[in-house]
């Protein structure tokens, strides 16, 4: 059953159009996570759905329901933003149960409801403190009972976690994922963080400028992105772009090069018209890079160690390689990233030869970076 549906949704703020034309549509109890750079559109796009804003076209539907020119109220929705907003003079349980006393229910549904959610958040015996004597994390948890005690058809959530340390949003993280096993509710949960999105969607979607770049699993997203943009922004650290030059096309296998990189096959899967010289991006994750004794083989690429970062169990490499031409996006270094799975004793100005894993290479069309690769493999996940 579908249980939100995003019709064309188009927002404008004066000439700036901050959402064009969202295409969504979720089941019932999907985890849906939206991720994308700042200023994207994400928290307009939850705050559209919740009615907190206007939507300038288009239709939201909530369980078959046009909610569209509803109050936020009438939704059937709750939101969690990142500050937990509890009004500070009553009690967690006041916190917990003020949506059901706005909307007028009776008191012993009211109770049941708060200590219901207490249970699941683990926080019946915080109900009498005032939330200045809560931890962060209990406060975030007053802040989800909040949404809880409401049963919304559809839980959104903005960047619930981001002011917790790591080690408390790693719990909540698992927290929040088995409380949507529990519910099993529709969530939509904006997040900046990889872990996150990977681990807590069911689908994750990427907005860009607006618009949706693609929709999907996060090992669909990972293995196989639509473009350069969905590449480079999954995954961390980021897939490495190169500048390289058809040499040769044969059936399904294209062979490019680039100054500085040894020509190497990659094999399409689906034969695709290139035409030789022509210029591509290739793309390659750090995790398929390793380290090779011969820089001369097909896929090398000779350079000199600019940093090294040991994490304990992987060891990151920032690799200058002289003339070879890398695209760098917002958060590259102009360097190739090599991520090694084992702790490797490089330092820096220390001379390599790298080599990319012919069957994990990505190509991307020069025009809006299309990929042209397909991937052989086949997720059933
Ligand atoms: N009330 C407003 N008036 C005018 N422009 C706005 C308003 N709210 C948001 N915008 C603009 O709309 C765009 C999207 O903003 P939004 O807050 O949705 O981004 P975001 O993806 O949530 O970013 P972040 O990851 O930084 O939270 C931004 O360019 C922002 O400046
Ligand atoms: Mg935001």
């Amino acid at each position: 059953m579908t249980s939100l549906e995003l019709r064309q949704i188009n927002k404008n703020y004066g000439a700036y159009h901050a959402l064009r034309g969202i295409d969504l549509s979720v089941a019932q109890g999907e985890f849906i996570v939206m991720v994308g750079p700042s200023g994207c559109g994400k928290s307009t796009l939850l705050k559209t759905i919740a009615g907190l804003e206007e939507i300038s076209s288009g239709q939201i539907l909530i369980n078959g329901r046009d909610v569209s020119k509803q109050e936020p109220g009438d939704r059937g929705i709750a939101m969690v933003f990142q500050s937990y907003a509890l009004y500070p003079h009553m009690t967690v349980a006041e916190n917990m149960g003020f949506g059901l006393r706005m909307a007028k229910r009776p008191k012993a549904e009211i109770e049941a409801a708060v200590q219901r959610a207490a249970k699941i958040l683990r926080i019946t015996d915080q109900l009498e403190k005032r939330p200045k004597q809560l931890s962060g994390g209990q406060r975030q948890r007053v802040a989800i009972g909040r949404a809880i005690t409401r049963s919304p058809d559809v839980f959104l959530f903005d960047e619930p976690l981001s002011n917790l340390d790591a080690a408390l949003r790693t719990q909540m993280r698992v927290e929040l994922s088995s409380l949507h096993a529990e519910l099993g509710a529709t969530m939509v949960y904006v997040t900046h963080d990889q872990v996150e999105a990977m681990t807590m969607a069911s689908r994750i979607v990427v907005l860009n400028q607006g618009v949706i770049e693609q929709v999907g699993s996060p090992l669909e997203l990972y293995r196989n992105p639509d473009n350069l943009f969905v590449a480079g922004f999954l995954g961390a650290p980021r897939m490495n772009f190169l500048g390289v030059t058809v040499d040769e096309v044969s059936g399904r296998n294209v062979t490019v090069s680039a100054p500085g990189l040894v020509p190497v096959t990659v094999d399409l899967a689906e034969a695709t018209v290139l035409a030789k010289g022509a210029s591509l991006t290739l793309g390659v994750r750090p995790e398929n890079i390793s380290m090779v004794a011969d820089g001369a083989q097909g896929g090398a690429i000779n350079g000199a160690v600019r940093l090294v970062e040991h994490l304990g169990r992987e060891t990151i490499l920032y690799v200058d390689a002289g003339n070879l031409r890398t695209i760098a996006s917002e958060s590259g270094t102009g360097n190739i990233t090599v991520q090694l799975s084992y702790v490797a004793p490089f330092a820096a100005d220390q001379n390599v030869a790298l080599k990319l894993d012919a069957n994990e290479l990505y190509l991307f069309s020069p025009d809006g970076g299309r990929t042209i690769s397909v991937r052989k493999t086949t997720l059933d996940r």
